[in-house]
């Protein structure tokens, strides 16, 4: 009985099911666990710990580990320093964990021979069973026990020494979280793993085990706060009851080291504080933040302090009452200054409203935050810190690094990275951003004719200055996974590692993130490595490349392709593609003079098409489709072959998974939700090959030289079919579907049938395919057949097992397919759909593709 009750638990292929909770932190037992057992410590002495912080959760945790990863039951023994320790015995082994100044109090000899921390370091030894971990604060000495629990979890129990130093003091994340569920955005804004994990209702959740859960993990890889409230921030956040629920998320993160931030609303005052006015020079505007102030340093003394975002997408600002950014941001500064907070003021700001493309060759969203920044360099108090997206837009899958960066050498700046994959798949497609991150911090700004790396500016090297570092949009939610996806994690995990350490190297960090999450079972390590690091050349290869930007939709849902929708709107992420033509002209000669933002050297590179590499060719230059690359194609040709390899490279992900069912780590829910992910990706892909494709065929006119847009031999087109309650339907955008249409039931209660023949297939096994659109409106049923036999059924519930925003419409953002692999099949069989609609979700089919071994079509 025992034994058959040990089989339940541990699944069908010997690994015990996980629902990702503890992602990295699993402290699963590693192999060799029997040998690292002499390795560790017999005893754990924390010194000075207090429990409800670090250094108290670092003694839990490396005992909680070492239990884990090794099967050693190890009691932690806490001390106060200067008392030295009681009953110790010489012949055990210890763990000594604690800050710098807690040792030195004890061991007044050890002060020399220690190491420089900065605030937040760690130095770690470990030889023949004694472990010394010390931080240069609470926080750092916690880092130093995830550190050294890190390497037992990949089986190093070896001997080693490290001295760790963050590369930057802000090292934040920013949850996009609303106080309540609904409008455009739901509970987290461009959020894709469920639910806000710290608000519900218009108040802080009751039950915040989450957001201790969520500070343990952000803690190991050297995050030090949170924003929790969304940038576009509701001033009810504000209110007396919503202080003393963040000063309740405040405790629940304060034993992990990490510290809570705020986002204001820039009208608070008015909106919630009843005055006349939110004019930051205004007295009373600024003795009523000042109380805002206090009453939150009242209740978290710890607080990290403010984001604000300001004058931008429709948010109130400084610039309402003709006072400059620096002036609005100073207002909090100096509020948070008696209580040693800093505010993190975004630079985001455009006028998402009056842009106009059709009478501006020269209007250009990209100037917008070295415009309105410009001459605020030593404006700014020096507890303010400029946060910068990386890129001029807004999070595209290719953009060069905002020039900002290198305009601000009197004030300190942070680089804002984006996790959840607003435009980059929402989680639903596998794409690894670190190696985009590092692309982006290596840059080489050649400020004054030196290197300037992005990372050198925001580490405060390039421009010495007390603060600067990085910002991320994470967003998890309350999905077990976090972000909604297992393999998504790897990008949270190599945030904190870059932000920690930006000289890291994308894969060796990807590495490790896989023997953590799964194990180091090599087979298991490389193909998630080999999937991952192909992942964003394939996202942006069947997205938008050449620096044309993600093509998504860009008025809905920011996910599926419609290139159409980034021009004719204010918004400024405009394509100006023509017949002839395509990209924003940025020069200064010629076009909206972005290029002339950067130092001197790198404007010359960007200046001219002949030295702007090919990838943001589009992002530089207005150039015909017919413009040769230095790769030796034109324009049009390069567009077409990345769509299909691009969307080639993602139809070989669900294979490479498939390889490793049963493998050590690999348990049959996280095998199955993750393969769910890949063949869905893979089929998107294909939507997005075909509808970018599509589209710029038809505006060019210009054939693929290989002969493959427009020209699909192994399709049926649904609307091409026989069809019995169902009819055709013109899709919009017109390349959302083969053909420009569809089909969808005439009525939304009765089951419908496309029907055809198949006498021009040989008698044969193929692989079926089917694209069809599942909105977010119901869950229609579809059935297929060939012949009398059904090969298959399925319901259209993405939208309840993938996190992807929802959405009504049948369009690139709802298009989908389905692939039965080896159907057999008779030469003048008949293949019938039966659609059975659901709710205002008619059955919309799209086409189907009968193809034999091997192709993809
Ligand atoms: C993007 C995103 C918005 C967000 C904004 C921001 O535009 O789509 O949801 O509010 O960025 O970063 O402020």
């Amino acid at each position: 009985m025992r034994s058959l009750l040990l089989l339940a638990a541990i699944g069908l292929h010997g690994a015990a099911a996980e629902d990702g909770l503890n992602a990295w932190l699993r402290y699963a037992r590693v192999d060799n666990a029997k040998h690292c057992q002499s390795k560790l410590p017999s005893t754990i002495v924390t010194l000075n710990a207090t429990e409800g912080f670090p250094v108290y959760t670092a003694g839990q945790e490396l005992s909680k580990g070492f239990d884990g990863i090794i099967g050693k039951k190890v009691d932690v023994d806490s001390i106060v320093a200067s008392r030295g320790r009681r009953g110790h015995k010489s012949r055990d082994t210890t763990a000594t964990v604690g800050t710098v100044a807690a040792y030195v109090d004890s061991n007044p000899g050890a002060a020399a021979r220690l190491p420089e921390l900065i605030d937040d370091g760690f130095h770690v030894s470990v030889s023949c069973g004694n472990v010394l971990i010390l931080g240069q604060n609470e926080r750092g000495a916690l880092y130093g026990a995830f550190h050294y629990l890190t390497r037992l979890a990949q089986g190093d129990c070896s001997d080693f020494t490290l001295t760790s130093n963050p590369g930057a003091p802000i090292r934040w994340v920013n949850q996009w979280d609303n106080m309540q569920d609904g409008g455009t955005h739901g509970s987290v804004e461009r959020g894709y793993g469920g639910d806000s994990i710290f608000f519900w209702d218009g108040k802080v959740r009751d039950d915040l085990t989450r957001a201790g859960q969520y500070a343990r993990l952000l803690a190991s890889i050297g995050i030090n706060a949170v924003v929790v409230n969304n940038v576009n921030a509701d001033p009810k956040t504000l209110t007396p009851a919503n202080m003393d629920g963040l000063a309740r998320i405040a405790n629940a993160f304060r034993p992990y080291g990490v510290q809570l931030g705020v986002s204001l609303n820039f009208a608070a005052p008015q909106t919630l504080g009843g005055l006349s006015t939110f004019d930051p020079l205004d007295q009373g505007v600024i003795d009523w933040w000042q109380g805002i102030a206090d009453a939150l340093y009242q209740r978290i003394p710890d607080m990290v302090g403010y984001l604000v975002k300001a004058n931008s997408e429709g948010q109130p600002g400084p610039m309402t009452y003709n006072r400059t950014l620096a002036d609005g941001a100073n207002l909090f500064a100096r509020t948070l200054k008696p209580h040693g907070g800093i505010i993190l003021f975004r630079a985001f700001v455009y006028d998402h409203r009056t842009l106009n493309q059709t009478l501006d060759w020269k209007a250009d969203r990209a100037n917008a935050a070295g415009d309105y920044f410009e001459g605020l360099d030593d404006k700014f108090d020096d507890n303010v810190a400029i946060q910068i997206k990386y890129g001029p837009i807004d999070f595209q899958v290719r953009e060069p690094v905002s020039p900002l960066f290198s305009h601000l050498r009197k004030t300190a700046s942070a680089i804002e990275l984006q996790i959840t994959q607003e435009y980059l798949g929402q989680q639903a497609h596998l794409v690894y951003l670190a190696p985009m991150w590092k692309e982006l911090l290596d840059f080489d700004f050649r400020v004054d004719g030196k290197r300037s790396t992005t990372a050198d500016i925001v580490g405060g090297r390039r421009f010495p200055r007390k603060l600067g570092g990085f910002a991320g949009v994470v967003n998890v939610g309350t999905n077990t996974t976090w972000l909604g996806s297992h393999l998504a994690m790897s990008n949270l995990y190599a945030y904190g590692k870059l932000a920690w350490d930006a000289s890291a190297s994308p894969e060796g960090v990807l590495k490790e993130w896989i023997k953590l999450t799964f194990s180091d079972d090599h087979k298991v390590v490389d193909v998630i490595t080999k999937m991952s690091m192909a992942s964003w050349p394939a996202y942006e290869n069947y997205s938008g490349n050449l620096g044309i930007q993600t093509l998504t939709d860009i008025l809905l849902g920011h996910y599926g392709p419609n290139p159409g929708s980034q021009d004719g709107n204010p918004w400024g992420q405009w394509t100006r593609a023509d017949a002839d033509s395509i990209g924003m002209d940025r020069t200064v000669w010629n076009g909206t003079g972005f290029t002339g933002q950067y130092p001197p050297e790198i404007a010359a590179m960007y200046e001219r098409p002949e030295t702007t590499p090919d990838n943001l060719m589009l992002w530089f230059h207005h150039v015909p489709y017919t413009h040769k690359l230095k790769s030796g194609k034109t324009v049009i040709q390069h567009f077409y072959d990345a769509h299909y390899e691009g969307s080639a490279t993602a139809q070989t992900f669900p294979q490479l998974w498939r390889k490793l069912e049963g493998r050590r780590g690999i348990d049959r829910e996280r095998y199955e939700h993750v393969l769910y992910r890949l063949v869905y990706q893979a089929g998107h892909s294909l939507v997005w090959r075909d509808s970018v494709n599509q589209f710029y065929f038809n505006k060019s006119s210009i054939p693929d030289a290989r002969g493959r847009v427009g020209n699909h031999p192994y399709r049926i087109e649904a609307e091409a079919m026989s069809l019995e309650g169902y009819r055709a339907y013109r899709v919009s955008p017109f390349e959302a579907a083969s053909g420009a249409r569809c089909i969808v039931t005439e009525t939304n209660s009765t089951r419908a049938t496309a029907s055809a023949v198949l006498d021009r297939v040989a008698t044969g096994r193929y692989d079926v395919a089917v694209n069809y659109y599942d909105m977010a409106l119901g869950n229609a049923t579809w059935e297929l057949y060939v012949g009398a036999d059904r090969v298959g059924r399925w319901k259209g519930d993405l939208e309840y097992n993938l996190g992807r925003a929802p959405s009504p419409y049948i369009d690139g953002q709802t298009a989908a397919r389905v692939t039965f692999p080896g159907v057999k099949i008779k030469r003048g069989s008949t293949l019938k759909i039966v659609g059975t609609p659901d709710g205002l979700e008619p059955a919309p089919v799209d086409y189907i593709s009968i193809l034999p071994e091997g192709v993809v079509d």
